[in-house]
């Protein structure tokens, strides 16, 4: 059997998704017309043998109660949300709650998902390669653009073997262009050798000779961390591997991010699951209308567009790249282009809401912002105006055309 376990963090790390993590925890902010977590969840769900899903993290429960019982009814699957009472690292949680992820039904497999990330989740793929090559756990690689690679965590792989021979986090200069996806496969016994290096951590803390300086130095050891305490010392030793994933795969750090991993996303279920996409002469592309969304039939829509329930587009609007949220209103002849509108937002009749585009991933610069536009919740935006490459806060009214801003 197998269980899986999403990293979900807490609000503290939440701040790049203001204004719109204001209104709903960043990881149930909507992608692609689900919760950014449903998607691993559907993916767990989808392993024959899962017995039940972990959330880890530092969340109030209530935050998370109704989606998490609306998403195991859903997927008939467990799910349980695991409160970490203080900041524990990625590797901290895991290792503090070892019995509990152990417990009942003997997992034979245990998924480990990063909650802010996007892929197809390959998971029985992943499952396969794991044991094939037979070592205590087994890490998902991409490769990504040599600028970016060390934005995450850096692999080095024995292209016969399959082990990893090397990891840096975030390294300063280059180390490798297969990077990790915070995707992981670990057998029970991953357990015992996380506690040993724990302890081996522990001692080499006092030692100045440490082979390792990067994981003592300024080390409060409240904390584990995966990749610096874990995957780093056990680099080379015969116990991980890495499974090469070549599908699609991209980090949502920030509210803007969800617009492209949408993208990726629909493209996706374009082929695993068409029907969720809407048809239709005004639809371009893969598109998600809510069911009780109203949308003008001179409307056009598309693609890689999501709109939310109880949402009402008027006539000759148009739609591109954009998330659309519940109860929003567009008015006549108004375009939003690579933007995202909050819940109950309003854009007035011949109004032009734009972002500018940027695929490449990090550019969270704040200075010189270009990127999605983004309207908090109950923001408004008069007829007649043009917003481009803007924030705007929740419940802002706009009067005049703004642009290259972030509108207090
Ligand atoms: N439960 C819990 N407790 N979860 C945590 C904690 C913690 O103390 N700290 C982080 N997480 C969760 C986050 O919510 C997120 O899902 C995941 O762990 C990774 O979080 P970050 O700490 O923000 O790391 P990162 O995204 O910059 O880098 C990590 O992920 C990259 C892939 O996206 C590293 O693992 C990189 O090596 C990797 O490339
Ligand atoms: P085309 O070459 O005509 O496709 O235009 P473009 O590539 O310069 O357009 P852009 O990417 O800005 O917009 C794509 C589509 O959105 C266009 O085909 C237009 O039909 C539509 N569009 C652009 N701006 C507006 C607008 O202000 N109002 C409305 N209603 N539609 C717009």
């Amino acid at each position: 059997t197998s269980k899986a376990i999403i990293l979900i963090g807490g609000p503290s790390k939440g701040t790049r998704f203001r204004p719109l993590s204001l209104d709903i925890p960043k990881l149930l902010f909507p992608v692609a017309g689900k919760p950014m977590i449903y998607h691993h969840i559907e993916a767990c769900s989808k392993v024959p043998s899962m017995k039940e899903i972990l959330l880890i993290g530092f969340f109030k429960e209530e935050q998370l109660k109704d989606f998490i019982q609306q998403t195991s009814k859903q997927l008939n699957v467990p799910i349980r949300y695991i409160n970490e009472e203080k900041v524990l690292g990625t590797a901290g949680g895991l290792y503090h709650f070892r019995d509990i992820i152990l417990s009942s039904d003997n997992p034979e497999s245990i998924f480990v998902l990063h909650s802010d990330v996007c892929c197809s989740f390959p998971l029985e793929e992943l499952q396969q390669f794991h044991q094939k090559y037979k070592r205590h756990c087994t890490i998902m690689g991409t490769q990504v653009a040599k600028e970016y690679a060390n934005q995450y965590g850096c692999l080095v792989r024995d292209e016969n073997t399959a082990e990893l021979l090397h990891f840096a986090e975030k390294p300063e200069t280059f180390v490798s262009s297969l990077i990790n996806c915070g995707v992981y496969c670990f057998s029970p016994s991953f357990f015992d050798v996380m506690g040993k290096t724990m302890v081996d951590l522990r001692a080499s803390n006092v030692n100045i000779n440490s082979d390792y300086p990067e994981i003592t130095r300024n080390r409060n050891l409240e904390t584990l961390r995966l990749e610096q305490d874990i995957f780093v010392p056990l680099a080379g030793t015969g116990t991980i591997s890495v499974f090469p994933y070549q599908g699609f795969w991209r980090q949502i750090k920030n509210a803007g991010s969800s617009v492209y991993c949408q993208e990726l996303y629909l493209n996706h279920y374009a082929k695993t699951k068409p029907e969720i996409l809407k048809k239709g002469d005004n639809i371009i592309g893969n598109v998600i209308i809510d069911p009780s969304a109203e949308v003008d039939p001179t409307a056009i829509i598309g693609p890689d567009v999501y709109i939310g329930p109880n949402v009402k587009v008027g006539k000759g609007v148009r739609i591109i790249h954009s998330i659309v949220l519940d109860s929003t209103i567009i008015k006549d002849h108004a375009c939003v282009i690579y933007s995202i509108l909050g819940w109950s937002s309003e854009v007035g009749l011949w109004t032009r809401v734009e972002g500018i585009p940027n695929y490449t991933p990090f550019l969270y610069s704040q200075e010189k912002r270009k990127g999605i536009t983004i309207f908090g919740s109950g923001a408004q935006a008069n007829g007649e105006i043009i917003v481009r490459n803007c924030i705007v806060m929740p419940h802002k009214q706009l009067d005049r055309s703004y642009s290259n801003e972030i509108i207090l």
